[in-house]
C-alpha cells in the first residue's frame, strides 16, 4: 500500500515544485512571521496545491502543514507538509529550496518525497523499500572520521535572540570536521546526506515538516538519525543529528561535549 502513498507524496511535491520554478526569480510578495522568518505567496500557493493533492485521495487523513493550523481527527495516517523548505533562499533567488511531504502510519514514517525544482531532483523513500533520486537507488557515504567529513547544519529563526547559545554546537563541530555548510533547506540537507553528497547534518530545533521526509529518505539509504544524545526521534518538533551511520557515534560524542542549560 505504501507505494501508493509514495506516489501521492511525489505527485504533491512535483506540483509544488513546478509552482516554485515558475515563480523563481520573478519577485514575490513577502510577509514576516518573525524578524527574519519569512513567508511568501508561493509558500501559500504550494501549500494549497499539496493539500488538494492529498485530500482528493485521502480525505480522512490528518495533515500537519507549516502555514495552516489544521484540526486533527486522530487518524492513523498523518501527512507532514513543508510546502516550501528554504523560503529565505527562495525569496533571495538563491537556488536551494524544495517541497517536502511525508506520511506516518500508526506513528511510523512510511513514505517521503522531497523535490528540488531547480535541479529537477526528486528524492523519495519508502519504509523497507529503500530511497531513490530520480529513480536511482541512494546510498550514504563511507566517510568514517569527522576530519574526513563534510557536514551541514542549520539554525532556527530565534538566532538573533540566542546567538551565543545557538552557536555552541557549530563552534564545537567545525573544529573537528573537514568542513561545515549551511545551505538553508533542512529537507534537502537530509537528502544530501542520503545521497552521499554530505556525511552528516545536525540542527538544534526542527519542526516535523522540515525533517520527516528527509529523515526517512536518509534512513532508507542506510543512514541513521537520532536526537543529539543518541536517543530515538519521535514525530514531534525536536533536535536531530543525521549521518551516514559510520560517523554517528563521533557526532553524538561531539554534540554531548557541549554544555547545555538544565531543562526546567
Ligand atoms: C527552514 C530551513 C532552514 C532551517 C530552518 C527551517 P523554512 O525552513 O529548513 O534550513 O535551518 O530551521 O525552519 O522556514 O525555509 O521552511
Ligand atoms: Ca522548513
Ligand atoms: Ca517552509
Amino acid at each position: 500500500m505504501s507505494w501508493r502513498y509514495l506516489a501521492v507524496a511525489a505527485e504533491a511535491v512535483l506540483r509544488a515544485g513546478r509552482l516554485q520554478r515558475d515563480r523563481y526569480a520573478s519577485g514575490v510578495t513577502v510577509e514576516y512571521k518573525g524578524k527574519i522568518d519569512l513567508v511568501t505567496e508561493v509558500d501559500r500557493a504550494c501549500e494549497l496545491a499539496i493539500l488538494e493533492t492529498i485530500r482528493t485521495r485521502y480525505p480522512d487523513h490528518d495533515i500537519v502543514t507549516e502555514e495552516t493550523d489544521l484540526a486533527r481527527t486522530g487518524s492513523r495516517h498523518v501527512w507532514f507538509v513543508d510546502p516550501l523548505d528554504g523560503t529565505t533562499n527562495f525569496a533571495h533567488s538563491y537556488p536551494m529550496f524544495c517541497a517536502s511531504v511525508a506520511l506516518a502510519e500508526d506513528g511510523e514514517l512510511v513514505a517521503g518525497a522531497v523535490y528540488d525544482p531547480i535541479r529537477d531532483e526528486l528524492f523519495t523513500g519508502e519504509k523497507g523499500a529503500g530511497s531513490y533520486l530520480n529513480g536511482r537507488r541512494l546510498y550514504v557515504s563511507k566517510a568514517s572520521e569527522l576530519i574526513r567529513s563534510l557536514l551541514i547544519t542549520g539554525f532556527p529563526y530565534d538566532l538573533h535572540q540566542r546567538l551565543d547559545e545557538r552557536l555552541r554546537f557549530f563552534n564545537r563541530v567545525i573544529g573537528k570536521a573537514r568542513a561545515v555548510r549551511r545551505d538553508g533547506s533542512a529537507a534537502l540537507d537530509l537528502c544530501y546526506v542520503a545521497a552521499g553528497r554530505a556525511d552528516g547534518f545536525w540542527e538544534e530545533i526542527l519542526n516535523p515538516w522540515d525533517m520527516h521526509a528527509g529523515r526517512l529518505i536518509l534512513e532508507e539509504a542506510g543512514g541513521r538519525a537520532t536526537r543529539f544524545d543518541g536517543t530515538p526521534l519521535g514525530l514531534g518538533k525536536d533536535e536531530i543529528v543525521a549521518t551516514n551511520g559510520l560517523i554517528h557515534e563521533a557526532m553524538v560524542e561531539t554534540l554531548r561535549e557541549v554544555p547545555r542549560p538544565a531543562l526546567v
